[in-house]
């Protein structure tokens, strides 16, 4: 990719599944990365894994105090290797709970919301006041659950939802200097994933995918190194589903749910 060498840039979610193919990828682009993860066990797995990282800050994305404080240590971090400025924020840090609409929680659906929605406002804010004047990338991981409905996930869904138009409406305010867009997987093979659904589970899902399998978190990884890169300078305010055509269809992509996967 053109013009991702030896730039800052900051992966939230950096210590697994999509986060960390990503943190990877960049860091395979020669730039330099901080990674920001939930548990201090994950961040210190992640050092030893990930050579080349320069840091893995553990904070909680929720509380707006830990965010602005693990932004300020990677600053150092970057000043210290050579250039304080933050080129490149990939929002990513996210949870999600399988329960049915009627069941969920209050503290359930405030704890979604706080880090899928509160968290990634807090990261952007904090990248967007470092970016305004010299410039940068701000993308964001929403999912194909904030475009159309899925059952059993509507704490999440909303939160994802808000993810695309905090992702537009950020775009309008911070260009020309910032460009920030949005990327929508669908289904893909992370921890995450496997946490929720059952073997069974997989291969039905699979079954209704149009290219029939879960995406690898590399080739999410790939389409943040694009969007990030100058070969995408013309791109912001944009929400790019990476689905395998999960929502290119409507009622005729019903075929796809058959146990055979023929349609008829
Ligand atoms: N896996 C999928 O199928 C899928 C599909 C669409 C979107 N997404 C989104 O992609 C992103 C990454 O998901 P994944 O599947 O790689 O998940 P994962 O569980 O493998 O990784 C989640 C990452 O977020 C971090 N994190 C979680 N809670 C945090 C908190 N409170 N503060 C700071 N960091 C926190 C974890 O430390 C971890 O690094 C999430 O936003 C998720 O919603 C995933």
């Amino acid at each position: 990719m053109r013009g991702l060498e030896g730039k800052n840039v900051i992966v939230t979610g950096g210590t697994s599944g999509i986060g960390e193919a990503t943190v990877r990828r960049f860091l395979d682009e020669g730039a330099r990365v901080v990674a920001f993860g939930h548990r201090a066990d994950e961040c210190a797995a992640a050092r030893r894994a990930l050579t080349g990282l320069l840091a893995a800050i553990p904070l909680d994305v929720a509380d707006p105090q830990q965010v602005a404080d693990a932004f300020a240590r990677a600053d150092e971090l970057f000043a210290a290797a050579g250039d304080p400025q933050l080129h490149v924020l990939i929002n990513n840090a996210g949870i999600s709970i399988r329960h049915p609409f009627l069941e969920i929680e209050p503290a359930d659906w405030e704890r979604v919301i706080a880090v899928n929605l509160n968290g990634m406002f807090f990261c952007a804010q904090q990248a967007g006041r470092r970016m305004a004047e010299r410039g940068g990338a701000i993308l964001m991981t929403a999912s194909t659950n904030g475009i159309v409905g899925h059952p059993y996930y509507a704490d999440y869904n909303a939160s994802k939802a808000g993810v695309i138009l905090l992702t537009r409406s950020m775009a309008l305010e911070l260009a020309p200097q910032v460009r920030v867009n949005c990327v929508a997987p669908g289904y893909v093979m992370t921890p995450m994933q496997r946490a929720e659904y059952t073997p069974e589970m997989l291969q039905a899902t699979n079954r209704k995918i149009p290219l029939g399998r879960h995406a690898l978190p590399e080739e999410i990884a790939a389409l943040f190194a694009f969007l990030a890169s100058d070969d995408a300078g013309y791109i912001t305010g944009a929400v790019i589903p990476i689905d395998a055509g999960e929502t290119a269809g409507g009622l005729a992509s019903r075929d796809w749910i058959l146990p055979s996967g023929t349609p008829q």
